[in-house]
């Protein structure tokens, strides 16, 4: 039980070569080394695996154009804003608006406008909303007023009350990511 120096273990083998005198012993790399090397191996994997090759992940660019959508959302949400043409119009370019406007759609609008939004191109009752023939005007606002009141003489019906306001211009907002923004 002195301070004699540590012997090293006998199994270990001594290298073949000499430099100026000087040996070393043949030692195996030790496991917490061997496991972090293969971890990362592993880890690599993975990753290229989620974000470069399946792309599930999302790259930065990407998760910040989903934050600054989320931050214009809410700007344009804002109940002191007024629901007018050129506020639609961002609202149809933001997937914040769009995404819950086709959810939407396709619950409440596609048995008569169909999935595509062709309407009675396509055997629906209702006329195409995708094409540039409208018979209640082109402007965003005359979308809305159709879809808030409805023209109950001709079969559509006033989603207004039903879905809300909220809802309303949401649904809007999908109809009219299928258009382009005209120039100013
Ligand atoms: C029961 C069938 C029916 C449903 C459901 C329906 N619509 Fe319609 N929609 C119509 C009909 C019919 C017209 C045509 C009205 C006319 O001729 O004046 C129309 C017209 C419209 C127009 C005006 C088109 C133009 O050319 O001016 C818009 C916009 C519209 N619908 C959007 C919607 C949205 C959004 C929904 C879902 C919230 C919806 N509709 C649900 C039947 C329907």
């Amino acid at each position: 039980m002195t301070n004699a120096p540590k012997q090293p273990p006998a199994e270990d083998a001594i290298r073949e070569h000499t430099f100026d005198g000087i040996q070393e012993y043949d030692k195996r790399l030790p496991n917490w080394w061997l496991f972090t090397l293969y971890a990362a191996i592993a880890f690599w994997v993975g990753y290229w695996f989620y974000y470069q090759n399946a792309k599930i992940g999302l790259s930065n660019t990407e998760v910040l154009q989903q934050e600054l959508a989320r931050i214009e959302a809410a700007k344009l949400a804002d109940p002191a804003n007024q629901l007018d043409d050129g506020t639609l119009w961002k609202m149809s370019r933001n997937a914040v608006f769009v995404d819950a406007g086709k959810a939407t759609f396709t619950t409440t609008c596609v048995s008569c406008h169909k999935e595509s939004l062709r309407g009675t191109d396509e055997g629906g009752i209702g006329p195409n909303l995708v094409d540039n023939v409208w018979i209640h005007g082109n402007k965003p606002t005359d979308l809305l007023k159709v879809v808030n009141e409805g023209v109950l003489a001709k079969g559509m019906p006033a989603w207004g009350p039903v879905i809300g306001a909220k809802k309303t211009s949401e649904v809007v907002a999908f109809v009219l990511s299928h258009h382009e923004v005209p120039a100013q």
